[in-house]
């Protein structure tokens, strides 16, 4: 059967060898470590699973309005208002099927064939394919040598007369960095000059740490809100990650189009995931605290343990849940190789560079117990140690 191009071209996750590797290594009952995990290990406040077992008592299991149901929005808006004093109506919100088609609705919407969209790598991989995708070019500035922080003279060598937006993530995946008010407003800044679009994802908006204070780039320039796409869901911020619940907040006419595009891809997200969400973000700021002071004592201990291995750079990183190791400087430099034999010497498994354009780097997730991210260090420590 012919392929279409764009299937040809499409690139596997770089993490599936590792992890379809680590899957067999456990089927053999070795006592694999994971730190891959790009999801909260906690569990979804109780507030959205009773609004969940309520929506469904009521019959609310048909279809919903494309864009999702009132309450969803009205909340949402409320939040941005709240959180970031941003002034959205229920009608510049649109509801998705998790934050990931939310961005794959979005790109859809504003990129042509030839377009360029600039990246801050690290970066997550799913950007650069969805990009490419919808024709487009995802080209990457580089931000390893500046505390994975961008900087106007690295974006000014990549702009050119093909490039027309800019994808921002912070709090960053896989970097766990907080890009400060001041890089915000320079991104703002080349965006006005060049009039690009920005689509600014802040799914970890809720996970910073230490004084680390995170901004939405509104705050730091109002005067892009007509050129910019927030990006964000229940994923990350509530735990549901399995609820598949993301939105869009942004000007009228693209957010009606990525309605249009969203009701020939899969119409609403699940009717009763959308109950459980406008529950979760009314009621659950008390989890959300909790979760939040939890992630910043384990993040403390993985970073403090990290720091005692020789040849590994770590830092702190201000947000999110991952470390991005630098392994440059140890005896074993190329990630995919230090992870498959990670894997299989020790049975730790952790997530190459390549998968974020890092390649001398690998990502750990701290979203699991200390228990395990003090074994795993130790792993990870004589691991090392005896290359
Ligand atoms: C930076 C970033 N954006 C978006 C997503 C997608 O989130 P969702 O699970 O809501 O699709 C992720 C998930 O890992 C992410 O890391």
């Amino acid at each position: 059967m012919k392929l279409s191009q764009r299937a040809i071209n499409i690139k596997p996750s770089a993490t599936l060898a590792i992890s379809d590797k680590a899957k067999e290594i456990k089927a053999q009952g070795k006592p694999i470590l994971s730190f891959s995990a790009g999801e909260p290990d906690f569990n979804t406040p109780k507030a959205a699973g009773d609004a969940a077992a309520k929506a469904i008592e009521r019959g609310e299991t048909h279809y919903t309005p494309n864009s999702g149901i009132a309450e969803l929005k009205k909340n949402v808006a409320l939040y941005y208002k709240e959180r970031f004093g941003l002034e959205y109506q229920p009608r510049d919100v649109v509801v998705t099927c998790g934050v990931k088609a939310m961005l794959y609705e979005t790109i859809q919407a504003l990129v042509d064939p030839g377009d360029e969209v600039l990246l801050f790598a690290p970066a997550w991989v799913s950007y650069v394919e969805q990009v490419s995708l919808a024709g487009g070019k995802a080209v990457s500035v580089e931000t390893a040598a500046t505390g994975f922080s961008p900087t106007a003279g690295e974006i000014a060598k990549k702009i050119t007369g093909s490039t027309r937006g800019m994808i921002i993530n912070t709090p960053n995946n896989p970097t766990g960095a907080v890009y400060s008010e001041e890089t915000l407003r320079m991104l703002a800044d080349v965006a006005i000059k060049h009039d690009l679009w920005v689509i600014f994802d802040e799914v970890y908006e809720r996970l910073v740490y230490g004084n680390a204070k995170h901004v939405n780039i509104l705050q730091a320039a109002p005067e892009i809100k007509d050129r910019t796409i927030i990006a964000n869901g229940v994923s990350k911020a509530y735990c549901m990650t399995g609820w598949r619940i993301g939105y869009a907040l942004g000007p009228g006419d693209v957010i009606k189009k990525i309605d249009d595009i969203q009701s020939h891809l899969t119409s609403n997200a699940s009717s009763i995931a959308q109950w459980a969400a406008a529950a979760a973000i009314q009621e659950s700021e008390d989890e959300v605290l909790k979760n939040r002071a939890e992630f910043e004592t384990r993040r403390d201990i993985i970073c403090g343990l990290l720091s005692g291995i020789k040849g590994i750079k770590a830092g702190l990183p201000d947000g999110a849940f991952y470390v991005l190791l630098d392994i440059r400087n140890t005896p074993l430099p190329d990630d995919m190789e230090f992870c498959r034999r990670l894997l299989e010497e020790k049975y730790v498994a952790l997530v190459p560079g390549a998968a974020f354009f890092a390649p001398g780097y690998v990502r750990i997730s701290y979203a699991c117990s200390e228990a395990d991210i003090r074994e795993g260090v130790s792993r990870i420590k004589e691991f090392i140690e005896a290359l």
